[in-house]
């Protein structure tokens, strides 16, 4: 075999962004173009071949259906092209784990594709984007990673994009961790260790990448929040809507019997937890109520699943909870 080749496909983030003083907190994310930063990453020497796509250069904070849109009909065109082995994507990382999921859900992955960012601008005192860069590197040329789904490559560690989660806001080592997996595997420069076997059997996309996103909004829960401003965000043409919930999901009750109204006449409510770890069940009421639990899913991957499950013309809560409970 060959050296593999992998296609680099650019969309900014504080990988691509520079300071102009190594000593500065504040920075520019996406400022480096992904043809500069592989030819950086050319003086490493590595044993791989990369072709290089800049498919946007700007904050996370600004990906959205336009470029999830460009990212995943350049990905589905790399996965059926002999040409790559597989496909590495540079990303910011606040929302890294919503387009990796995404992906994940939509793309055929019968080849490796990893998601990578960095903490750290690249001209920053200790900045990890091209030691990540140079993992995911490793990580998405070896075969095995194709049947683990996306990945997200920071800090040394291989997440699942269904479990990957940003938990800090700065430093390096602990700022992505998975749940309800940890790591999937750990991988330096010179080495990659998989935990346990690949899981995804079926090659194929499992939905169709929605023709257009439709509005699901998130309500974060807090003491004292009355129906009105539930109702509020619903005043749109919402479909959907996610309750970032105190502890296991839970909502002031005047909310509840607001979104259970709602929820007879066709809106989805998922019930998912404002806590880093929540596991949310199903109670014996979301029965009645009509709602779904969205088990390890935090609240944005829970909106970015419920949005391709609506948009996949998927409307009742029970199939809707059966995808949540294996997604
Ligand atoms: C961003 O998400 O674009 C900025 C933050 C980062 O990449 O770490």
């Amino acid at each position: 075999m060959g050296r593999p080749k992998l296609l680099v496909l650019g969309t900014g983030g504080t990988i691509a962004g520079v300071a102009g003083d190594a000593m500065r907190h504040d920075y520019r994310p996406g400022q480096i173009g992904i043809e500069d930063w592989l030819a950086d990453a050319g003086k490493f020497a590595l044993d791989v071949d990369f072709a290089g796509e800049q498919i946007a250069n700007i904050g996370s904070e600004d990906i959205g259906p336009t470029v999830w849109a460009k990212l995943h009909a350049r990905l589905e065109s790399a996965v059926e092209d002999p040409a790559y082995d597989g496909a590495i994507v540079t990303h910011g990382t606040d929302t890294a784990e919503e387009t990796a999921f995404l992906l994940d859900l939509t793309l055929p992955l019968a080849k490796p594709v990893v998601l990578v960012g960095a903490m750290r601008p690249a001209d920053a005192v200790g900045s990890d984007g091209m030691r990540n860069f140079v993992n995911a590197a490793r990580v998405a040329s070896d075969p095995e990673a194709a049947g683990r789904g996306v990945l997200l490559v920071m800090g040394d560690r291989v997440l699942a994009a269904r479990d990957a989660r940003k938990v800090r806001t700065r430093g390096t080592d602990d700022a992505f961790r998975g749940f309800p997996r940890g790591a999937v595997g750990i991988v330096t420069p010179a080495s990659l260790e998989w935990f346990g076997k690949p899981w995804r059997e079926e090659a194929a996309a499992r939905f169709v990448f929605p023709g257009a996103f439709p509005h699901v909004p998130i309500l974060y829960a807090a003491g004292g929040i009355d129906a009105a401003q539930a109702d509020a965000l619903l005043a749109s043409d919402a479909r959907g809507i996610v309750v970032a919930g105190v502890g296991e999901g839970n909502m002031p009750d005047p909310v509840r019997r607001l979104l259970a109204a709602r929820a007879r006449d066709g809106l989805i409510v998922v019930r998912a937890s404002r806590v880093d770890e929540g596991l949310v069940d199903r109670e014996p009421e979301d029965d009645a109520n009509r709602f779904v639990a969205a088990r390890a899913l935090n609240p944005q991957k829970a909106r970015t699943l419920l949005m391709v499950l609506l948009a996949n013309g998927v409307t009742d809560p029970a199939r809707i909870q059966g995808v949540f409970d294996n997604p």
